[in-house]
């Protein structure tokens, strides 16, 4: 119904159909149009930039309380939890410890060295780092990468990522990051857990309910939000996005036909590529969280400068089954927290996602 409304007035209007054919994507929208209360230009600058970290669903949780001059105090905001899927905030920690990253390279050439204390003894608690800047020298990590990062999920190669490529993403990690390349037995262990977990996720009605809750159906909630899944985000683009946004709301997440599209989809995407990266941590504590979040970000920042794509595909570490299936294979000393479809691309798209201003998450 209400896509036939929507068709009618544009006929109506005479728009040309081809106008809504596209969904907003970042460069739609201005990166920041209000001031953020409390923080000079720079410190919007920054906070814009730590802004554009990846996040499960693109929830951004992120909180700032400015705690005093140069003093920042990154939390989780409790609106934008995923419980149905993360409901011991594993994901919002690694999501966190992402912008925390970015926050840190974006000071760091701006002049300051972003010094970072933990201050959350547990996942729940609301209060995340304390951040202080002092003035140094600036640094000259080139900000572009931070803009030109996205995930990607479609066109990859099965070409088998390369040693030096390999050894350069694997830098951050300290030994805590895994390559299986495509063929494997490991890489199609995982594409079968990954797939069945999938599956499991897409019938477990409550995660199926959140999920439509972060879906950005139309343009115009897309706009208003400004976070999400676009169907540009999603990559379900021309005629297929316009049917999207036109066509469909939060109840079709429910009909079995979203569902066993879903679950295709996934399959497909499980058997392209290059195979698959898994980055573990030492532990399972909030700091453990945000120091492996901090490394996922590094690695995704360099993948980009080597035109690979990573793709999280988390839900074999969000339903019980895929948990299960990890650790009667491994030890407990194996703490899975990416699970990272990898592959070259001929071409590194442009990031489609939307981010808010940093005004709406900053706390004077
Ligand atoms: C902890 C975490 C888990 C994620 N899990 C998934 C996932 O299971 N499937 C998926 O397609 N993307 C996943 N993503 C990617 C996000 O959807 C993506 O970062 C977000 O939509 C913003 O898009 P961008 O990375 O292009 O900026 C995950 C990202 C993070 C940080």
């Amino acid at each position: 119904m209400k896509g036939t409304i929507a068709t009618g007035l544009l006929a109506a209007a005479g728009v040309p159909l081809l106008s809504s054919c596209s969904g907003v994507k970042r460069s739609d929208l201005p990166a920041s149009e209000e001031p953020a209360g409390g923080i000079d230009d720079e410190s919007a600058r920054i906070l814009w930039y730590a802004s554009l970290a990846p996040s499960g669903h693109n929830s951004q949780p992120w909180l700032i309380k400015v705690a005093g001059k140069g003093e920042w105090i990154i939390g989780g905001d409790p609106r934008r939890r995923i419980p149905a899927v993360d409901p011991d905030n594993r994901e919002l920690l690694l999501s966190i410890g992402a912008f925390a990253e970015n926050l840190s390279i974006a000071a760091s050439v701006a002049g300051y060295d972003a010094a970072m204390e933990v201050i959350a003894k547990s996942a729940q608690d609301e209060e995340v780092i304390r951040v202080t800047l002092k003035k140094a020298n600036p640094g000259t990590y080139p900000l572009e990468r931070l803009t030109l990062r996205r995930t990607v999920k479609n066109g990859f190669l099965s070409r088998e990522i390369g040693k030096e490529d390999v050894k350069v993403l694997s830098e951050p990690h300290a030994g805590k990051l895994f390559y299986y390349p495509r063929g494997t037995d490991h890489a199609r262990c995982i594409q079968e857990g990954t797939v069945e977990s999938y599956r499991v996720q897409t019938y477990r009605d409550e995660a199926q309910r959140e999920l439509a809750n972060w879906i950005r159906f139309s343009n115009e909630d897309a706009r208003k939000h400004r976070d999400g899944l676009t169907t540009e985000g999603m990559e379900i683009t021309g005629f297929s996005g316009w049917f999207v946004r036109q066509f469909m709301d939060q109840g079709d997440v429910a009909g079995e036909r979203f569902r066993k599209q879903g679950i295709d989809m996934a399959a497909k995407w499980a058997a392209e590529g290059a195979g698959w990266m898994i980055i573990t941590s030492g532990g399972s504590g909030a700091a453990d969280l945000i120091e492996t979040g901090r490394r996922f970000e590094r690695t995704a920042l360099l993948a980009r400068e080597r035109n690979i794509a990573l793709h999280p595909m988390t839900q074999v570490l969000e339903e019980e089954k895929g948990r299960r299936e990890i650790a009667s294979n491994h030890g407990t000393d194996v703490i899975p927290q990416f699970v990272l479809r990898v592959g070259y691309l001929d071409k590194y798209p442009t990031p489609v996602s939307l981010r808010r201003t940093a005004a709406s998450f900053v706390r004077a």
